[in-house]
Parts: C-alpha cells; structure tokens; sequence
C-alpha cells in the first residue's frame, strides 16, 4: 500500500521551500540531503534576484517565470521570517550594470535596447550620473544601466529560515543520508532506500540540484538534464573607505569575465562569479580568483584594500537551454524542480508555490508549465 507520505530528495534551498510549503498544508514530508541542507550551490550563491539584469535574447519565458517570481519574494519572505523568527536580509537595492570600454558600452547598449523594448523599467545613465549613484565606481566607467526593480537577499540566512520553518511546520529532515535509489515499479514510485532502510512514498520530488540526474534507479524518461557549472565566489568586508550601496555588475565584454559585487547587511561584500564548466570539480583556483578580482577591481577599485573574509566555489545546475525543469514526469508519483541553473535562489518562492500547488491538486500550474521535463523528450 503507497503511504501518502512526500519524500524530497534534496534539502539546498529549493527542496526546503517545497517541504516547508507542503508541512504547512500539514501533508507528511520527509527531505534527504547527502550532506547538511544548503550546503552546495544555495550556500555558495550571491542571493541576487535579478531577472531585469539577467535578461538574454531568446529567454522570454524565463524573464517571466523571473519577474513573477521576484513579485513573490515580499509575501513569501514576510511569512517565511514570521515562521521561522529569522530575517533574511531581503533588500530592494537595486543593479547598475556597468560598462568600460566601447566593446562593453556597445554590449551594454545592445541589452539596454532589448530591456525597452520588453518594456522593462531600466535607464540608461552616463559616467558621472552613474558614479553619482554608486561613488566607489571607478572614474573609467563609461556608462550604466540601472535596474531599480532588481532585488537582493541573503541566501544563506533564507536556507536557515526555511529550514527552521520546514521543521516548525513538522516536517522532518535527515541530513548527511543520501539516497541510494529511488524505488519504483510498473512505472510509479514505491519509495526510496537511504541509510540501507525503505522509506514508502506515494509522491517523490527530486530537488538535488546539479546531483539530480545520477540518482541511481532513475528510468531514463525521467532524468532530469542537468550539468554542474562551477561558480567561484568570494566574500570581501567593506570598510568606511569602501562601502557599496546599490549591486554592481560588470560583463567584461573584450574576456567576457564577470564580475557582480554585492553589498549585504554587516558590511560583508559578495563578489562573485566564474561560469566554468568542470564537471563536478568544485574546487577553486588561482585563475578564476584572479580573474574575478581583475574584473571587479577595474570598476571599484577601492576593493584593492578589502578583507578576503572567505573563497567559496559552488556547481550551478545547469540544463540544456538554461531554463527550470519543474513538473511532472513519466514517472507516475516522479515531480521534479531543479536545473535552476543561475536562478534558484530568485525562483525558490515561485517553484515552492508552484510544486506544492501541484502535489496538493495534481494540476500543473501555468506559471511553470513551459518549463517541463517534457520539452528535452
Ligand atoms: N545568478 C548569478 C550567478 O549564478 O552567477
């Protein structure tokens, strides 16, 4: 007999979100993680939600999924931090994307035209209107593009928050416990096995990140396409002579570094981050530090003298064309939400809301039905 218990392997922020929002419906929810929960890409991000600065040709549906999950993030975070007792740092300071030479003001130019002609609230600023923004932009920024509407949080108090909420709620959550198969039979789940032991579910949710696809008893169908790509991130402590106010973002357009430096409360600053695709080698290395402190540096420059307060690298899931796989599978009882890709922590509320609503009604809501694992058939 199933037992109408939901089982979610992975606890990094998206699993969380999803078991906090099914335990406070009062369904029966069990989450594993192979190690302690947030530990990999939710703890290695930057905590940007930022869909206007993110915006790429061809990837019209993913601004939406974005823009619509930015317009959550308030409602969820009031409720998340009156649960959980935790703030999560949540602040809507807005992005200014910024430019140096004539190859990345032309870059920043091309992006700023296809912003407006979305209709997205951006403006264009000069030099000096920019350094009269932000005053630690160096004197060589030639131009920005401000994005007001883009917000930011602090990832790692919102995976503390959601993990005291998730447990409040009475769920349950066993970490350092991978699990060694998923169970299931004539095409439906039966369950999992973690720890040599059988865990019976009718419902499995499969939110492990860059890990998803390897999880052994699988059926191919229902492999979710996902890769690691690597992102090495630092965390810098501002001073009085170094303080920023506003994120700031500079796409390298002649190396096509990037580097993105985002204050948060406490001073720390957040400077991030490699794309790299490695594998599943999550270790750092000289050239992408430097790379990225190169970047960073040409465009603040006071960040010369900053403490390096910690390095950290992190393997974004990636998929095949960027975007999300959240739904059902051919997997009767199979629901997946990874391949976040560089946007988990802006899409958590969008996909907790989303896969809940699904696992409580059985419709897949129209917020994420682009983005099935149907689209890679
Ligand atoms: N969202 C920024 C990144 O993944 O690097």
């Amino acid at each position: 007999m199933p037992s109408d218990r939901i089982i979610i392997v992975g606890a990094g922020i998206i699993g969380l979100g999803i078991g906090w929002r099914l335990a406070r419906a009062g369904r029966d929810v069990l989450i594993f993680d192979r190690d302690r929960a947030g530990r990999a890409a939710s703890r290695a991000s930057a905590g940007m939600l930022t869909p206007l600065a993110e915006v790429r040709h061809e990837e019209e549906a993913l601004l939406r999924l974005g823009l619509k999950g930015l317009e959550q993030f308030p409602d969820f975070v009031a409720e998340l931090e009156s649960e959980s007792g935790f703030s999560v740092g949540y602040r809507p300071d807005g992005v200014l994307l910024v430019g140096v030479t004539r190859d990345d003001i032309e870059y920043l130019r091309y992006r700023y035209d296809y912003q407006r002609d979305l209709g997205l609230p951006v403006a264009w600023l000069s030099g000096g209107q920019a350094r009269a923004r932000e005053p630690q932009l160096s004197p060589q920024v030639g131009a920005a593009v401000w994005c007001p509407g883009d917000h930011q949080v602090d990832n790692r108090l919102m995976v503390k928050a959601l993990r005291a909420a998730f447990l409040k709620s009475g769920g349950c959550l066993k970490e350092s416990t991978p699990v060694e198969t998923i169970d299931v039979a004539r095409n439906r789940v039966r369950g999992i096995v973690a720890g040599g032991k059988a865990y019976p579910a009718a419902t499995i949710i499969l939110a492990a990140g860059c890990w998803s696809r390897l999880i052994p008893g699988l059926p191919g169908t229902a492999r979710p396409p996902v890769r690691p790509v690597r992102g090495q991130i630092l965390r810098l402590q501002m001073t009085e002579d170094c303080t920023l106010k506003t994120i700031v973002w500079y796409n390298r357009a002649a190396s096509s570094a990037v580097a993105y430096l985002c204050p948060k409360d406490g001073g720390r600053l957040v400077l991030g981050a490699t794309s790299e695709e490695m594998g599943f080698n999550d270790s750092l290395t000289a050239g992408g530090v430097f790379e990225l402190l190169r970047a960073a540096w040409e465009v603040v420059p006071g960040i010369y003298d900053l403490p390096i307060i910690e390095t950290a690298a992190g393997l974004r899931p990636g998929s095949r064309d960027d975007g999300p796989i959240l739904g059902k599978t051919p997997v009767r009882g199979l629901i997946v939400a990874t391949g976040h890709y560089r946007k988990g922590i802006l899409l958590t509320p969008i996909t907790a809301y989303s896969i809940a609503e699904l696992v409580l009604t059985g419709k897949v809501p129209e917020d994420i039905r682009p983005f099935g694992i149907g689209r890679f058939a």
